[in-house]
């Protein structure tokens, strides 16, 4: 049995040992790469009125540059069409209005230099809210509601308004974008991509040629991490490399250098969020009316899908029984933003998580009581109509946590800390995740898989899903030899390519163990059917049967193919049943700051996540740890800030390097972290009785912030309601800090 067991990633040691190519390694085993640099645009909004390349070519080792006027197809690199390639109107600062071909990085950095761009500057929005002020948004306006909210306020006992804003998070991925085009022999053109989405990034380079799909192959070897940006991202700058390969017969690398990759590609939407509830006397959640904006950057991009799946997720695990949610993208002069590890899941629950942890003291009540009092239960459904099945596995993990954190007895603790200390305070909360699995949009609910056994038993595996860090790898290799009935030294992965499997889905929504896996499955299963039946019932070693088939005709090979049943959305009235199920966790965190600087520790995590039956326990736990992290890294560090001055450089993304971006590093890990698989979690109609886990644990992250708040609260009188930016910075806990003692 594989499934199940606690592997190390399948390329673990790769990793560690620097062994592990990735996409740009890949050039230095190439002949006569050229290479690409942009020239970026220094304005947040301006028209570029004359664009003279004639200088940079005068550059030693420029060997062309790259403008609208060389596209064959489409000049577009997104779905949208909202995304010129070569823009005749820059967006934001950064944005790559043409690009230069040299014969070496330094030379096509310089040529780039010598390009002439006159521009004419235009007004530029750049904070969410003068988006909201101007009425500046893009795409669909959905509304998600049940009940009645002016009935609902008109029972509840306390109502509350408030505004929630939350930040943005950059991916910092390890491995910044890159790309790697060749035309072969035949014309065809081979990309080779760090990308979550081959397929869409083919079809971009594919419309961006003018060629149909079946010119383009691009192949993912590997990432070193995409965390969702690599989603959308990626297919520009395929396209770049694909038409420099085309023009110039010579292959072309853009990999893009840290600065580049952090100011000219999208993230983590930040959100805006004003909202009104109503509470009954024993806080229960009557009414939730809310308007979220979130801040889309400059293009659509995967904004929309984004926001849908933030209204989706603002109940958490929570029972809202009337509900009126409307949600708005903002069209603002900065990057792109794009999908990040929750897909707006995160900044959908941050606000009911904020309402919480804000109302608690107003309503005169334990912040632990009154999120386990309003809990879903057996039976009751989401805002858009579909049925919570497992609440209770909500219940378990928080009763588990309650009980195995000794929550009760360190509040006591806490509480007598707090007492001897005017300085520092320590906090603790607990908060529950439920999270939603599936693409919202059906049709992606999809995968493919070809496996081959060779005559010598040894087995191919090629599915639609790509390997950025996150184990899926891993687990389809389990899935294969388990279904196979052979050791897993049987079986070989081999890179993600769309010539292998075509039409795939982007490696995202926390799915592709179980979409891919599904499709592993069933492509072994035809093989496995066929063997058994020629073996009829004798018991021949795997190596024999396999040969002795081969010489009796047997196909030892399959299509595999996988799609989730049970699943169905009305996109436009924002209802039906669009998850195959919910991820279900529960985190209790400590926390200490400091009253005179605002630092903060995370003393102690405990975790009870369901992952189902694990597929393989160490890569779970390995995401458990790193989605959280990640959370805590959103939530309490990681400050974007942009120029929103009228000075010249308006727009420019100010935390452009590691230097003045706080990413959380060993120091900010928890003092102690636990984190437990809840147990007897069989999900039945995955592979394996498996969930996903990629995306959930980051929402686990919440109980450090209002842990913090908590800590904050400490320093006020009781019933003093703290408000918390997003991040919750030191400086940010230290202006709460202020604002309470006052
Ligand atoms: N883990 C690592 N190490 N690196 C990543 O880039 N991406 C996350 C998550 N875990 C990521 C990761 C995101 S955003 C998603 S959607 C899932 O992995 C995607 O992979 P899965 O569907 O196989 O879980
Ligand atoms: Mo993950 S944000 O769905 O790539």
């Amino acid at each position: 049995m594989s499934v199940g067991e606690a592997l190390p990633h399948e390329s673990a040691a790769l990793h560690v040992t620097g062994h592990a190519l990735y996409t740009d390694d890949l050039v230095h085993r190439t002949k006569d790469v050229l290479h690409a640099h942009p020239v970026c645009s220094p304005h947040a909004h301006a028209r570029v009125l004359r664009l003279d390349t004639s200088s940079a070519l005068e550059v030693a080792g420029v060997v062309r540059v790259l403008t609208a006027d060389d596209v064959p197809g489409i000049n577009d690199a997104g779905v949208k069409h909202d995304e010129p390639l070569f823009p005749e109107i820059v967006m934001f600062v950064g944005h790559a209005v043409c690009w230069v071909l040299g014969e070496t990085l330094e030379a096509a950095r310089l040529g780039a230099e010598a390009v002439e761009v006159d521009y004419e500057p235009l007004p530029a929005i750049v904070a969410l809210t003068e988006a909201i002020d101007a009425e500046s948004f893009q795409g669909n306006q959905p509304v998600v509601a049940r009940g009645d909210v002016s009935l609902g306020f008109g029972a509840a006992t306390h109502v509350f308004e408030g505004v929630t804003e939350m930040a943005g998070q950059e991916h910092f991925y390890l491995e910044t974008h890159a790309s790697l085009a060749l035309v072969d022999e035949g014309g065809q053109v081979f990309v080779q991509s760090s990308t979550q989405h081959p397929t869409e990034t083919q079809e971009i380079v594919a419309h961006v040629l003018g060629v149909h799909s079946h010119h383009v192959t691009v192949q993912c070897l590997r990432m070193g991490g995409g965390f969702g940006g690599k989603e959308m991202q990626p297919h520009g700058f395929a396209a770049i490399a694909a038409l420099g390969a085309i023009l110039t017969g010579r292959p072309v690398r853009l990999r893009l250098d840290r600065t580049h990759d952090l100011t000219m590609t999208g993230k983590r939407h930040g959100f805006h969020a004003s909202w009104k509830v109503g509470f009954s006397g024993d806080g229960r959640i009557e009414a939730l009316e809310a308007t979220l904006t979130s801040d889309g950057g400059w293009s659509l991009d995967l904004s929309e899908p984004v926001l849908a799946r933030a209204l989706c997720h603002v109940d958490n695990a929570y029972w809202i029984p009337h509900v009126r949610l409307h949600g708005r993208v903002a069209r603002t002069n900065k990057t792109s933003q794009t999908a990040f590890r929750g897909f707006g899941g995160p900044q959908g629950m941050l606000v009911i998580e904020d309402i919480l942890g804000r109302c608690a003291p107003l309503l005169g009540l334990d912040p632990i009581a009154l999120r386990s009092s309003n809990f879903y239960v057996d039976g009751q459904a989401t805002p858009y109509g579909q049925v919570v099945r497992h609440p209770e596995r909500v219940a378990a993990a928080w009763e588990q946590v309650l009980t195995t954190a000794s929550v009760a007895q360190r509040r006591e603790e806490i509480s007598a800390f707090n007492a001897t200390h005017p300085h520092t305070k320590r906090g603790l909360a607990l908060t529950p995740l439920k999270f939603g699995i599936a693409f919202n949009f059906t049709s992606f609910n999809q995968a493919g898989a070809l496996v081959h056994v060779y005559k010598d038993g040894s087995v191919l595996i090629n599915h639609g899903g790509t390997e950025m860090g996150q184990g899926l790898h891993t687990k389809m290799l389990q899935v294969a030899a388990t279904t196979l009935g052979i050791p897993l030294e049987k079986v070989r992965l081999a890179p993600t390519r769309t010539d292998k499997v075509p039409n795939t889905s982007a490696t995202a929504a926390s799915s592709s163990a179980d979409l891919n896996g599904g499709a592993v499955k069933n492509a072994c299963e035809q093989i496995l059917t066929r063997l058994t039946a020629y073996a009829a019932g004798r018991d021949i070693p795997w190596d024999e049967l396999v040969r002795e088939a081969y010489f009796a005709r047997i196909q030892l090979w399959a299509a595999g193919f996988y799609r989730t049943e049970g699943i169905h959305w009305d996109a436009a009235a924002m209802q039906g049943h669009p998850f195959k199920y919910f991820a279900y966790g529960v985190a209790a965190a400590e926390v200490e700051i400091d009253g005179f600087t605002g630092a903060h520790r995370t003393r102690r995590v405990d975790i009870v996540h369901d992952v189902g039956d694990s597929l393989s326990p160490l890569v779970d736990i390995g995401q458990i740890e790193g989605g959280f992290v990640q959370g805590l890294g959103w939530l309490t560090l990681e400050d974007l800030r942009w120029d929103e001055s009228d000075g010249p450089g308006r727009g420019r993304l100010m935390t452009q390097s590691a230097s003045t971006y706080k990413l959380p590093s060993f120091s900010e890990l928890p003092d102690e972290l636990n984190v437990a698989l809840l147990e007897h979690a069989t999900e039945d109609g995955v592979v394996y009785g498996s969930k996903a886990v990629g995306e959930p644990p980051l929402m686990l992250a919440f109980a450090v912030r209002e842990a913090l708040r908590e800590a904050v609260g400490a320093f006020a009188e009781p019933g003093v309601s703290v408000e918390l930016a997003s991040p919750a910075t030191p400086e940010a806990v230290f202006w709460a800090i202020e604002k309470v003692r006052a």
